[in-house]
């Protein structure tokens, strides 16, 4: 294997060339699809001279000419170079095979329908071009085939017998570019704009499909009305498609006014989809609609700023979630998924500054920290110059810089300028890999409250050195009488250790820290249970309520895995005071209600230096759901009771909180009843949520053998929901047995694995079954490596992100440490592979 040389940001240069205009036409035809340039090229007066340079991978050039003449250019392996005049019109042929393309990076086939994705380099799969997001240009597509439906960015001017003429005014990258040509069926509505456009929208699908699109298309026209009122933002074309496609790399891509999605994140019914499938379609509508300001009218310079538009769009669709369905809820889950899967990123061999300072691969960039973490920063920067400033500044950064490619310096600029304060400081959270620490002591003296707050972060791969991060802690007070006796308040760390004193006559008083988990740090702060019970009970703010009962947890859990302790009292009895308190919102009962997860486990005892055991941590969390159900069994029956469906299902936040709690107090009641509940919720249950937990709960406990087939029968023609029971096989099943269904299921004639979406559910699906993967023979690991390799060169950036399932593994026992390091050899030592999974099995080496 080679190592290809870094691109580091240090060695940015602007182009030399810019596009004024780029006319395209595609002649379709599955192996020899034929791509015609015409593009207005002129030298950038600020760019470094020199050559022209166009980047193109897998294309078969058939003619190139400069004004006219035709040329020879010099191919360089990574596309062509030509010395060329200061303004020229290039036109050049080429042919491509987007039926060869298993890649689905660039113009690819999916159930006969052409279709392409571009970011990050996808573009030069398709002509050769300045693949770079600081080159934009406005975009005619010419499609030629016979297809019923073509499409591309922008508006159709134009369409004829076998050809559709599109036109892009708005200037964009390469990345944004996007067709699609199939037997497609719209679901089609409108909207107004509140600068009165009236917009076209449309839904694509496979037919067949139609009928499950009307939730997708709600959560769309939710996400325009909120951007108009929340940051003033209309959408700007007279139409906006969504095209759903099975066979996608990703989640979802904003294509300029042709958003292209991952079927998953589209198609939902009762029957099919479950709550969880309809929020996260509510949220991926909401973020690539989003991007149509944050990241294309307002683009990055280069890929290392790739936060710049994801953080602030990941900011901007969790603001929007949580204003459709409730604050404290969406909080405490964001806080979810940023431990689960940013904390073992920031800890481990991966981590990486949320912006990058070098790359081999981009693509292998899009990940929890720049995505997630740099979500966090946005949150943290609105804190800390207020929301007045917070506003004024976003409405600088449109204002100053539409239509440009831009840096964070540029975003932090708009903020410094709007609150007149200096960001520098804060700016280091960019550029610093790692979590922080934030060790909180208090004690009480003399009518005060002082808190001690010390931040350390660890070295991270190529950061030995870390400085103090500036970061705002929100912070309040609650006596043991339940009542809040300091008030919430914003503190500022810029230091490694500072002291603050705050007004207090209750020398009790139980100090909460954190609140709203104002700053991604892992909080060490030393609470008595009775005071972690205290705050369960009492906190105002909802995400320290939350966060002091999952405290309590891992506390119980700790105990359970390391000196063979008894389930905790205090625990115990906190949980029943959550479950009686009516005036509770059952969603966020349900979210105390569950136990921390075997890798938060793992993650925790890592974090204090102990060495995690899987099968440990599974009998520990089974022992305690034991316990839990045994304790408030009269409760959770009378939830499950009282809860049971009424009307017709509704996807809304109301009614899935209720079936949340319900599923919540099922999961524990199916510990001590034999799976009798779970058995009759699986019976009648008239929609997926329902179904799905009912079954979850069955396997669990090692049982549901006929109920799994009954539904496997039942949705034997579903490709969406028979992804979710491959995932449910092989993540309910503990340890080697869960390994073993991962075998059975990946010779299944089912099992389609160059499909993304059938892989990861059960490759994927294996390595987030934690006593499964790390099964104690190594068996996960080598069904994991084995797949990787083999879907390395058929679809890279898939295997690429399946690697990061081996990223703690350095957390684990001696045995295990070696079986996965001798599976991560067997994939390092590969004959070939891409340069995604080699630059991620090398880091991951290192
Ligand atoms: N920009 C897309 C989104 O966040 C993600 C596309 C990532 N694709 C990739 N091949 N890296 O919505
Ligand atoms: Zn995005």
């Amino acid at each position: 294997m080679d190592n290809p040389a870094p691109i580091r940001l240090a060695d940015y240069q602007p182009p030399a060339f810019l596009v004024d205009k780029v006319s395209l036409t595609f002649r379709l035809a599955p192996n020899t699809t034929r791509v015609l340039s015409r593009i207005a090229f002129r030298r950038n007066p600020d760019g470094p001279g020199g050559p022209l340079k166009l980047d193109g991978d897998k294309l078969t050039l058939i003619s190139a000419q400069i004004d006219g003449t035709p040329i020879t250019p010099t191919l360089t392996g990574t596309g062509l170079e030509i010395d060329a005049p200061d303004a020229f019109t290039w036109e050049a042929e080429v042919e491509i095979d987007p039926e060869a393309n298993t890649t689905l990076n660039g113009l690819y086939m999916s159930n006969g329908m052409y279709c392409t994705q571009c970011e990050a380099e996808g573009f030069r799969r398709i002509t050769y071009y300045p693949d770079r997001p600081d080159v934009m240009a406005p975009f005619e597509v010419r499609i030629e085939s016979d297809l019923p439906v073509l499409l591309s960015n922008g508006e159709e001017i134009e369409r004829g017998d076998g050809f559709a003429l599109w036109h892009d005014p708005w200037p964009k990258p390469a990345y944004l570019f996007a067709l699609v040509a199939g037997e497609l069926v719209a679901r089609s509505d409108r909207f107004r704009t509140m600068e009165g456009r009236d917009v076209a929208l449309n839904i694509w699908v496979r037919p067949g499909d139609e009928d499950r699109c009307d939730y997708a298309m709600d959560a769309l026209k939710r996400s325009m009305l909120w951007d108009e009122e929340v940051y003033g933002r209309a959408y700007d074309l007279d139409v906006f498609n969504i095209v759903a496609v099975d066979d996608f790399n990703m989640g979802a891509m904003e294509n300029k006014g042709l958003n292209i999605f991952n079927s998953r994140l589209v198609l939902a019914s009762p029957e099919t989809a479950t709550d969880a499938d309809y929020q996260r379609i509510e949220s991926v509508i909401a973020h690539e609609y989003f991007h149509n300001w944050t990241g294309n009218r307002i683009t990055c310079r280069d890929w290392f700023q790739l936060c710049l538009k994801e953080g602030l769009t990941v900011y901007r669709d969790q603001q929007f979630s949580g204003d459709a369905r409730s604050h404290a809820v969406q909080r405490i889950e964001d806080v979810q998924m940023l431990r689960a899967r940013q904390f073992p990123e920031d800890a481990g061999p991966l981590a990486h500054p949320v912006r990058p300072e070098s790359y081999v691969e981009i693509n292998n960039f899009y990940t929890a920290t720049v995505y997630e973490k740099g979500a966090e920063l946005i949150g943290m920067l609105r804190v800390l110059i207020g929301d007045a400033a917070w506003q004024q500044g976003c409405k600088l950064y449109f204002e100053r810089h539409d239509g440009q490619a831009c840096t964070i310096e540029d975003w932090l600029k708009v903020f410094e300028d709007a609150s007149g304060r200096a960001l520098s400081h804060f700016a280091r959270w960019y550029h610093q890999a790692g979590t922080p620490r934030l060790s909180v002591s208090s004690r009480h003296e003399a009518g005060e409250l002082i808190l001690t707050l010390a931040q350390e972060t660890r070295p991270t791969p190529g950061q030995p050195e870390k400085s103090p991060l500036h970061m705002p802690i929100r912070i309040g007070a609650i006596a043991p009488d339940g009542q809040e006796v300091v008030a919430d308040t914003v503190l500022e760390l810029t230091e490694a250790k500072q002291e603050f004193r705050l007004p207090c006559q209750t020398p009790e008083a139980v100090p909460s820290v954190l609140r709203g988990f104002s700053a991604p740090v892992i909080l060490d702060q030393p609470l008595s249970t009775a005071d972690k019970a205290l705050l369960l009970a009492h906190d105002t703010d909802p995400l320290s309520r939350w966060d002091a009962g999952r405290s309590l947890g891992k506390e119980a859990l700790m105990a359970m895995i390391l000196d063979d302790a008894a389930p905790d009292p205090t625990y115990l009895d906190a949980l029943g005071k959550v479950l009686s308190d009516m005036d509770l919102d059952p969603a966020f009962q349900a979210l105390v209600l569950a136990l921390p997860s075997d890798e938060d486990m793992a993650q925790t005892l890592a974090e204090g230096g102990a060495t995690p055991d899987p099968l440990r941590i599974e009998a520990a969390r089974v022992a305690l759901s034991t316990a839990v159900a045994g304790q408030h069994r009269d409760t959770l029956a009378n939830i499950h009771d009282s809860l049971a469906p009424t009307g017709p299902f509704s996807p809304d936040a109301g009614d899935a909180a209720k079936r949340s709690l319900r599923n919540a107090a099922l999961a524990l009641l199916t510990r001590i009843d034999n799976g009798d509940r779970a058995r009759a919720q699986f019976d009648t249950a008239s929609n997926m949520t329902d179904s799905l937990a009912a079954l979850t709960c069955l396997l669990r406990i090692g049982d549901g053998v006929t109920e799994a087939e009954t539904f496997r029968k039942r949705w034997q023609s579903d490709r969406l929901v028979m992804d979710k029971w491959f995932a449910l096989k092989v993540g309910t099943a503990p340890g080697e047995t869960g390994v073993g269904i991962a075998r059975e299921l990946a010779d299944d004639p089912d099992f389609t694995w160059k499909t993304p979406n059938r892989f990861r559910a059960v490759v994927h699906a294996l390595g987030a079954n934690h006593s499964g993967f790390h099964a104690g023979d190594g068996s996960g690991y080598a069904f994991v490596a084995e797949w990787i390799l083999r879907m390395d060169p058929v679809v890279p950036q898939v295997a690429a992100r399946t690697m990061t399932v081996f990223q703690t593994f350095r957390r684990y026992d001696a045995d295990r440490k070696a079986l996965a390091e001798a599976a991560l050899r067997r994939i390092s030592e590969a004959a070939t592979l891409s340069r995604d999974t080699g630059e991620m099995v090398r880091r991951i080496l290192e």
